[in-house]
C-alpha cells in the first residue's frame, strides 16, 4: 500500500526535491505551497503524476490555511510530515538587528511548524514520522563565528520544539527528527552551496527511512551523522 507524505514549502528548493523523490518512490504526495496554482514545477509534475500528487495552498503563518489543510486531508492518514518551509530573513549584523524582522522569521521557522504539527496530529498514524527542517546554524555547539542572530535563534528554538515533540508523541510511537540538509544550492543556500538538492534529499530520505523510536528526538545531518545541539 502506498504511503502518504505531507510537505510544506514544496514549490521550490529542497521541498520540491522531496516531492520529486517521494513521487518516484511511489508515495502519495500532498505538496503544500503558498500558490500552487502558479507553481510551474508543481503543475508540470501534476501532469505526469495525476492523483499521486495533490497540491494544497498553505501559507504556514496563516491559521486558517492550516485548518483548511487539515480539512482537505481529512480521510487520509499521514505517514510522514515534513515541515520544510523556512526563511532566512534579512541579513542584519550586530547593532542592526530589528525586532520586527526577528518576529517574522520566528513565526515562519519556529512557531508555524508547531502549529502545523498540532493541527494535523490526529491524522498522523501511530508509528508515523515528523521531520523539522532545521539548520546547523541552530546548533549552539557549532556556533564558532557569531552573527546571524535571527536565523540561528529561530532554528535553535525549532530544535527545542523537535525535542519536546519527540517526548510528547512517544506514547503514539511517532518519531521526530530535526534535520540539517547540508549547505545546499537553492535560493536560500545560494550558488556557492556545497551540495545540490538531489544529494541532500537522497541523504535525508535515508535518514527518514532509518528513523525509529530509538533515534527519535535527535538532530541529524543529511548524511546521517548526529549533530550536537
Ligand atoms: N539551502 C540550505 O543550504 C539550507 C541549509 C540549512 C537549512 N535549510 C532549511 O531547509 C528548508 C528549505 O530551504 P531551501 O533551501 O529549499 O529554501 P528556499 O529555496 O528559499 O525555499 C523556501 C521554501 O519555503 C517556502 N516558504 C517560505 N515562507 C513560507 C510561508 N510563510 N508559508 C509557506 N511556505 C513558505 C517558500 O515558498 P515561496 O516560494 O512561496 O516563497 C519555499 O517553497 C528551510 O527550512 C531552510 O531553513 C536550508
Amino acid at each position: 500500500m502506498s504511503r502518504n507524505v505531507v510537505i510544506t514549502g514544496a514549490n521550490r528548493g529542497l521541498g520540491l526535491e522531496f516531492v520529486k523523490q517521494y513521487l518516484k518512490d511511489g508515495w502519495k504526495v500532498f505538496a503544500c505551497s503558498r500558490s500552487p496554482e502558479t507553481s510551474e514545477e508543481l503543475l508540470k509534475l501534476k501532469q505526469v503524476a495525476g492523483e499521486q500528487l495533490e497540491t494544497i495552498p498553505l501559507d504556514v503563518t496563516k491559521p486558517t490555511h492550516i485548518t483548511n489543510l487539515k480539512y482537505t486531508l481529512m480521510g487520509n492518514s499521514i505517514d510522514l510530515l515534513i515541515n520544510n518551509a523556512g526563511i532566512y530573513g534579512e541579513r542584519l549584523p550586530y547593532g542592526e538587528v530589528r525586532a520586527d524582522e526577528w518576529m517574522k522569521v520566528l513565526e515562519v521557522n519556529t512557531v508555524a511548524p508547531m502549529m502545523v504539527v498540532q493541527e494535523l496530529s490526529e491524522l498522523i498514524v501511530d508509528n508515523g514520522k515528523i521531520i523539522l527542517m532545521s539548520s546547523k546554524m541552530g546548533s549552539v555547539a557549532d556556533n564558532t563565528s557569531g552573527g546571524s542572530y535571527i536565523y540561528r535563534s529561530s532554528k535553535a528554538a525549532l530544535n527545542a520544539v523537535g525535542k519536546s515533540l519527540s517526548h510528547d508523541l512517544a506514547g503514539r510511537s511517532i518519531s521526530v527528527a530535526v534535520c540539517h540538509p547540508g549547505w545546499v544550492q537553492t535560493d536560500m543556500g545560494g550558488p556557492n552551496g556545497l551540495i545540490d538538492t538531489v544529494t541532500s534529499i537522497t541523504g535525508l530520505r535515508k535518514v527518514i527511512e532509518n528513523l525509529d523510536m530509538g533515534r527519535s528526538g535527535q538532530f541529524f545531518n543529511y548524511d546521517g551523522a548526529v549533530i550536537p545541539w
